[in-house]
């Protein structure tokens, strides 16, 4: 592609920049194209649009690549930890250690919630969803941290965005005990980040807990996969929530609320359940027919993607941890596995998945281990927003970086009624 590309409307040719990225497609930039010609591109769903510029995260969906500043998601799933994904993300480059050590430090040291927020918890009912009690404490962070809620100092950012990397954990754990009716757990900063998580949720105060350190290095590896994924609904949402200089702690619970959807984070607790629906092995044909099925809705959870066409790179480093949790959890045998690996393999011969590139996606794997490690199913998309908030608070923070930042405001095509006079109601 040139550098310009010509758009013809009517009797009028109108030149459009290109812009090229390091990788990836070019984007034609038609920024002035209201301006010229009056009109408005239209594409729901944002299949063709570029929202923003980034340099955070890339996805090339054909190939099934994933790098976050430009290191390939495999790479940091195996020799790094979570923590180190999360300075890489925020910051642009791999830490020293020194910069490590720091940092973990100051994660650790900011994991304690304000006491008044357990009192926050007990508003809800006890069979409230976890996620509904996610988004209600999550914003009320916004009425905890004052000194971190400036978004034009630069040092309250970066303050924000530690409280809400190192609290995230506490207030899953808190909805998660809250949940199940147990006392909430304190973190324990010589334990490491998904250690101590593991800890607040699964330890009780009449008897230790002591944390398997093949299912803490599966639960950091599931936190690393779900970091961040570029401009995806949830955080989009972000962006467009803090694009009007909204309070950082209510952006987050914006991108939770659009994570709860079944059609994104919600897929790996709506998969769980299709498999228990499902049942038995027997019974995937059926399932299989109503996904093919264009006059039912049922969809097959945990397969599809809106970018990946050719396979998730997570789902292959996520299948690797479920056979490793399975295993130190003596699971190997859950009849609900088979039920999975059946599916799996139906799905992958089909005609139809074939056709439509519907691969397993991260949700696939991620329901199973994560029913392994202990977690009831209503708790998986918690733990997604647990781990994707380092990329919405990264994601908000390029944004608000960005001299060019202006408030996000799409148009729209109107196709309701044009111009009409008002009718008295005794007289319609
Ligand atoms: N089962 C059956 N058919 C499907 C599925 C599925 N899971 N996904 C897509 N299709 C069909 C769909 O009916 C459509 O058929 P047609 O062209 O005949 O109308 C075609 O494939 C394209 O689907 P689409 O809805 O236009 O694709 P999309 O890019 O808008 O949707 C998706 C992507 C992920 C929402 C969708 O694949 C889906 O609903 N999958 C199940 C939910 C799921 O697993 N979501 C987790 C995504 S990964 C985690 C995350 O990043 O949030």
């Amino acid at each position: 592609m040139t550098d310009k590309s010509t758009l013809t409307l009517g009797d009028m040719n109108v030149e459009l920049p290109v812009r090229k990225g390091t990788i990836g497609p070019d984007v034609i930039d038609i920024g002035a194209l209201y301006k010229h010609t009056g009109a408005f591109t239209y594409d729901p769903g944002f299949t063709s649009t570029a929202s923003c510029e980034s340099k955070i995260t890339y996805i090339d969906g054909d190939e099934g690549v994933l790098m976050h500043r430009g290191y390939p998601i495999e790479q940091l799933a195996e020799k790094g930890d979570f923590l180190e994904t999360c300075y890489l993300l925020l910051y642009g480059e791999l830490p020293t250690a020194a910069q490590k050590k720091d940092f973990d430090t100051r994660v650790l040291r900011h994991n304690m919630v304000h006491e008044q927020m357990t009192k926050f918890f007990n508003g809800f009912r006890r069979d409230a969803h976890p996620m509904a009690v996610m988004v209600g404490t999550v914003g009320a962070m916004a009425a905890f941290y004052h000194d971190s809620t400036d978004i034009a100092d630069p040092h309250q950012r970066m303050v924000a965005s530690i409280r809400l990397i190192a609290k995230m954990p506490t207030i899953a754990a808190m909805t998660y005990k809250y949940h199940v009716g147990q006392p909430f757990v304190y973190p324990k900063n010589d334990l490491d980040y998904a250690a101590n998580f593991l800890r607040m949720c699964f330890a009780v105060p009449c008897e230790e807990y002591v944390v398997n350190p093949v299912l803490a290095r599966a639960m950091d590896r599931i936190f690393i996969l779900h970091a961040d994924h570029e401009q995806n609904a949830s955080t989009s949402t972000v962006r467009l929530a803090g694009s009007s200089g909204a309070n950082p702690f209510a952006c987050i619970a914006a991108g939770i609320a659009c994570l709860w959807g079944p059609a994104h984070g919600g897929a790996n607790e709506a998969c769980l359940n299709m498999l228990e629906e499902i049942g038995t092995v027997d019974r995937i044909p059926e399932y299989l027919a109503k996904a093919k099925d264009k006059n039912d809705p049922f969809r097959l959870m945990g397969f599809g993607h809106r970018v990946y066409k050719n396979y998730d790179p997570r789902a292959k480093i996520m299948q690797k941890t479920m056979y490793e949790v399975l295993e130190a959890t003596g699971h190997s045998d859950d009849p609900l596995m088979q039920v999975a690996l059946e599916l799996e393999k139906h799905a992958l011969s089909d005609p139809y998945f074939i056709e439509k590139k519907l691969y397993p996606n991260v949700d696939f794997y991620s329901g199973i281990t994560l029913r392994a490690l202990g977690f009831p199913t209503t708790m998986f998309t918690v733990l997604f927003a647990l781990a994707r908030t380092v990329g919405w608070i990264s994601q908000w923070k390029e944004m608000i970086e960005d001299p060019a930042q202006r408030i996000g405001r799409p148009r729209q095509l109107y196709t309701g009624a044009a111009k009409r006079d008002y009718v008295d109601i005794a007289k319609r």
